[in-house]
């Protein structure tokens, strides 16, 4: 990527083997024994990763760059998506996404302060984060189970002449219904935000063929962090088959700008100084004009570098995942009488990113038993995230005042997973002895072993 002098290659390639060298002494794990703790998730790496990072490190370009470029392009590959944007987070993502559909640029199809967007309680705070900071008006509708999607039937009831759009995740790498939320979309003119931060590589059946989810929305984004499906340490993704979409998003990761050159290029346009902006003097330089209130949330050539060592393993790594839910949902099925078990949402081929149990209401025990009980011998659990986000004491204020947000009908099954709901892990890094210990401390947890 980088010209340097033949001494400077003998080097890089000395410090590549020392590298190499390094992960073998330092980097293998010994295998699992009994006691060890069973994570829930986890990075996943062998010495490419380690490579990539020292190469990119050595290039010294540290901010987007080649390397961004190319996790970009084999990106945008492996979903079959025109555009994508590296940024630093998958909340980060989701800020852009959101903060895309304000600009001004969309005309009246902008989203504006007080407009409504159809979301759910049950998941990750920062799917939702963006529309309140925005100003805008979250709606809630519940989740169904056992896909812990949002309830499809409850969008009519969620539908204002204020709705803009509908921003939700799909759950734990289970689609939400996809065909029903495009055509509830298409048929009101909303936007379709997917936050497929959980789920990236699950497909969905529509219209005669298989796509992967985060391609059937306006703009999508990913999460790169550790216990994702791949991972850059931090980082995250927004893309879009919009170009218009593309270039909102990109102003607004870098500071606002009008321009588009990448970093350490000039003159892209070939019109840098020669064009008329707002009321600044004809000709104003271009790379400094401001289009959009924008933000900083690009992320390094280095985690970029990571993350294309990654995207080489991502189809190994979502079979993996597969099988071993796969394995819990088989070995657990006789205790449906206890557990409500999850299931892939029709059409689809999940990509999951943990197993989730739901207690029984009627069930011998509490979540708060079987939870303990993993723990303490060392297995690692999860709640859906937030539960029912508006019972934190973020929403304390909008509670009491039961402003700036609205809930439509009940949320029985969001507060049923508040209550009852966790999960277990599914990542690469497990095994069959691991997979076994989770079956057999959850089933003397419950008692019925
Ligand atoms: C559904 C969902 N959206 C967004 C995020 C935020 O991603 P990040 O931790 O990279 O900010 C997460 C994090 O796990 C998530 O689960």
């Amino acid at each position: 990527m980088k010209t340097e002098t033949p001494k400077g290659r003998q080097i890089r390639e000395q410090i590549l083997r020392l590298t190499e060298e390094y992960y073998h002494t330092e980097h293998i794990k010994a295998p699992y024994k009994d006691g060890d703790t069973i994570n829930y998730g986890g990075r996943i790496y062998d010495e490419k990763e380690l490579l990539n990072l020292v190469n990119s490190s050595l290039d010294f370009w540290l901010t987007t760059g080649p390397w961004t470029e190319k996790f970009e392009a084999d990106f945008c590959n492996f979903l079959g998506i025109q555009h994508c944007s590296v940024v630093n987070s998958g909340s980060s993502a989701n800020l852009l996404a959101f903060m895309a559909l304000t600009s001004p640029k969309l005309k009246n199809r902008r989203i504006l302060p007080n407009d409504e967007v159809i979301t759910v309680a049950a998941g990750f705070p920062t799917t939702v984060t963006p529309i309140i900071q925005y100003g805008a008006v979250p709606i809630f509708v519940d989740i169904t189970l056992p896909t812990y999607n949002i309830d499809v039937d409850m969008l009519e009831a969620a539908l204002s002449s204020k709705t803009k759009a509908v921003m939700i995740a799909h759950t734990l790498g289970n689609p939400f219904d996809i065909k029903a939320i495009k055509d509830f979309c298409n048929s009101h003119n909303l936007w379709l935000i997917e936050d497929n931060c959980d789920t990236l590589g699950a497909k969905y059946f529509l219209n005669g063929k298989w796509q992967y989810t985060g391609t059937f929305g306006d703009i999508a984004t990913s999460s790169f962090y550790p216990p994702h499906h791949i991972t850059m340490g931090e980082g995250g993704a927004v893309y879009t088959n919009s170009s218009e979409l593309y270039r909102i998003v990109n102003s607004l990761r870098d500071w606002g700008r009008d321009c588009w050159c990448p970093s350490g290029h000039d003159n892209t346009c070939n019109c840098r100084f020669a064009q008329q902006f707002g009321e600044l003097p004809l000709g104003y330089d271009h790379k400094y004009v401001y289009s959009h209130f924008g933000y900083n949330l690009k992320a390094t050539d280095m985690q970029a570098a990571i993350g294309c060592a990654q995207l080489e393993k991502l189809p190994a790594f979502i079979e993996e995942r597969r099988k071993n839910w796969q394995y819990l949902a088989d070995n657990l099925k006789t205790r449906e009488d206890y557990f409500i078990l999850p299931e892939a949402t029709g059409n689809s081929i999940p990509s999951w990113f943990g197993f989730m149990l739901t207690i029984k209401k009627d069930a011998p025990f509490t979540r708060d038993d079987i939870v303990r009980h993993l723990e303490n011998n060392k297995i690692q659990t999860r709640t859906l995230f937030a539960g029912n986000i508006i019972k934190h004491p973020c929403f304390d204020e909008m509670r009491s005042t039961q402003t700036g947000y609205k809930t439509i009908g009940t949320l029985l099954n969001t507060d049923l997973v508040m209550q009852n709901s966790f999960w277990v892990g599914v990542y690469p890094g497990m095994n069959q002895a691991k997979l076994d210990k989770i079956i057999r401390i959850l089933l003397t947890a419950a008692k019925v072993e």
